[in-house]
């Protein structure tokens, strides 16, 4: 069984997904949930479902994140995760740390990579006026948003979509596809996952 460190920087809905779909003969099981915020929901439910956790506060480091990395390894290591899970992480990582997770880290994005990388894909997805908009799970490189394409899940934008709207709907749609992807992945299967909403 691989183990799972999960990271996030906030309520975890992604990270609960995955926690739920780890039972029965998942390959992996969760390992660690590791934050970078001490008061976000993802730590204190993972406390309740009996799930070792980590906080690492990035405040203290300033603008060396390769000290914040280091302290990030420093708390995985009593875990020994095999796998590490972004979830809403909202932390970029530098190339020391993805080079040394290199085809172990996946994260998941709310848009249809490659478009709209970083923030507010909601928004930019509107404005495009793009007809289509969903969510992609990626293998983690060094560039932001970027790596070899593990799985996407598309919906259809509707007339009357709000940014706040179609993040509802696609976070629903990341629930799917991040447990489908990591089922293969865990197993070392990196065909893709194609989900549509
Ligand atoms: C999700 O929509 C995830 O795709 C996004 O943050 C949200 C976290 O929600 N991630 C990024 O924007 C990464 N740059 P969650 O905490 O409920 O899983």
């Amino acid at each position: 069984t691989k183990g799972v460190a999960i990271f996030a920087s906030g309520g975890g809905s992604n990270m609960r997904a995955l926690v739920a779909d780890m039972t029965g003969d998942h390959p992996a099981r969760p390992a660690v949930v590791l934050s970078n915020n001490a008061d976000a929901g993802c730590i204190s439910w993972a406390q309740g479902q009996g799930i070792a956790t980590e906080v690492v506060d990035h405040r203290p480091f300033g603008a060396d994140r390769a000290a914040f990395e280091a302290a990030m390894t420093a708390a995985l290591a009593a875990h020994a995760p095999d796998i590490i899970c972004l979830a809403g992480f909202m932390r970029k990582l530098t190339a020391g740390f993805t080079d040394a997770w290199a085809g172990r880290m996946i994260n998941i994005h709310p848009s249809l990579l490659p478009k709209y990388k970083g923030l507010h894909t909601h928004a930019r997805a509107l404005e495009a006026g793009d007809a289509q908009h969903g969510c992609t799970v990626h293998e983690v490189t060094a560039a932001l948003d970027d790596g070899p394409i593990l799985g996407q899940a598309r919906l259809d934008v509707a007339p009357d979509d709000t940014p706040e709207t179609l993040s509802a709907r696609v976070l629903t749609l990341e629930h799917r596809l991040y447990p489908a992807v990591l089922r293969r992945f865990a197993a070392g299967d990196r065909s893709p996952v194609t989900l549509k909403g």
